[in-house]
């Protein structure tokens, strides 16, 4: 597998077109989940420059922290809790354009403004949550959600 990623284009769009099909190849040389996770993380860090970047795993009860970039976050979310565990409960994507309207979000960085998160499935049930935080307001549109819901199927196709 390439050890470097190119990345050429400077619009939002641009970046994520040249991004995916990288990692897709990234994930399909290697079966190991929490490696491919952790290398999806960094290079999201690194090409679109996100605040912070990362996954949290269903376990049990809880969601709980798994590969990330950026600064050290909250380990564990109970369903329906902040963001992460309400995409959990609601299966479905939110994007939430000033973290303080949004009610119980869970402020793990008082730098973080806007976030999506994405949940990806397996079976039907939610497996794990793609959590994206910006440290500006309003970082997050329908791009983001189209480009970062293919990533979440390829993810899905790997497990
Ligand atoms: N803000 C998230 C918690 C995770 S951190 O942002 C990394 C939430 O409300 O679920």
């Amino acid at each position: 597998m390439a050890e470097q990623l190119i990345i050429t284009g400077t619009s939002k769009e641009d970046k994520y077109k040249e991004l995916l099909p990288q990692l897709e190849a990234l994930v399909s040389s290697e079966s190991d989940l929490i490696a491919n996770l952790a290398n999806i993380s960094a290079a999201l860090h690194e090409s679109m420059k996100f605040f912070w970047v990362g996954f949290y795993l269903v376990k049990g009860d809880e969601l709980v922290l798994g590969p990330f970039q950026g600064p050290i976050a909250c380990t564990r979310i109970r369903m329906g809790k902040g963001v992460c565990g309400t995409v959990w409960q609601e299966k479905k994507v939110l994007i939430v354009p000033d973290v303080n309207e949004f009610p119980g979000h869970i402020a793990c960085s008082t730098g973080s403004k806007s976030e999506i998160v994405l949940p990806a499935f397996k079976n039907n049930e939610v497996v794990m949550v793609l959590d994206v935080d910006s440290d500006q307001l309003n970082d997050f549109d329908k791009v983001d959600e189209q480009y970062l819901g293919q990533l979440m199927q390829i993810i899905e196709r790997s497990l």
